[in-house]
């Protein structure tokens, strides 16, 4: 459902997708890396998909993300759920950006992070994932109607841009300015080891 094109590197990245009882399955995903990156920002994510899964799809939602060719400054995007996902590797130029933001400015200052506390404020350390600040993993649809955002540092704050209505979110991933009301949702993630992410 969601597109990328660009030039950047040019090197395509593979995603294999297994369920958890290490089945292999013929999903796989593929994204471009690069600086030149861009999400087709006007597909409209169905807004079906923004509705909680069943129970039967839930029991089947958990992916092996493989990140080892995922350089720093570039994006790889995998669909979870029906959704995309964006799996970015910060530079330190974009965590140093983030952490300089005073909480007070964030229009949503909730982490939005169901890898923490429920009430954890929205610092770039309760976005990042645990203890990796260069890795920022998020569902990768407006929280305003659905669309995918633009990533690779569009916007006015360095993030991800969404064309639909104009909403900007910043590089941890918090809406800065627009109608989105919320920080790009994070998903359950956690890194089985260096180069290993599983979401769900
Ligand atoms: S859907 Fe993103 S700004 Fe409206």
């Amino acid at each position: 459902m969601f597109a990328q094109s660009g030039a950047g590197n040019g090197e395509n990245l593979v995603s294999h997708a297994e369920d958890l009882d290490g089945t292999r399955r013929d999903f796989l995903y593929y994204a471009t890396a690069g600086a030149g990156a861009v999400v087709t920002g006007a597909a409209v994510w169905p807004l079906v998909n923004q509705m909680n899964p069943s129970a039967d799809v839930q029991a089947l939602s958990s992916i092996i993300v493989d990140v080892s060719g995922v350089e720093e400054g570039t994006q790889l995007t995998v669909k979870y759920l029906g959704k995309p996902v964006f799996v970015r590797h910060r530079t330190q130029d974009e965590i140093d950006a983030a952490k300089a933001v005073p909480l007070s400015e964030l229009i949503d200052q909730n982490a939005e992070n169901p890898n923490i506390s429920a009430d954890a404020p929205a610092t770039d350390e309760n976005r990042a994932m645990g203890g990796r600040e260069n890795w920022l993993v998020m569902i990768g649809v407006c929280t305003h109607l659905g669309c995918v955002p633009i990533g690779n540092g569009a916007g006015e704050f360095g993030g991800w841009f969404c064309p639909c209505h104009g909403s900007h979110y910043d590089t941890a991933g918090r809406i800065r300015k627009g109608p989105a009301p919320r920080n790009l949702d994070i998903p359950i993630a956690e890194f089985l080891d260096d180069t290993t992410i599983k979401l769900g």
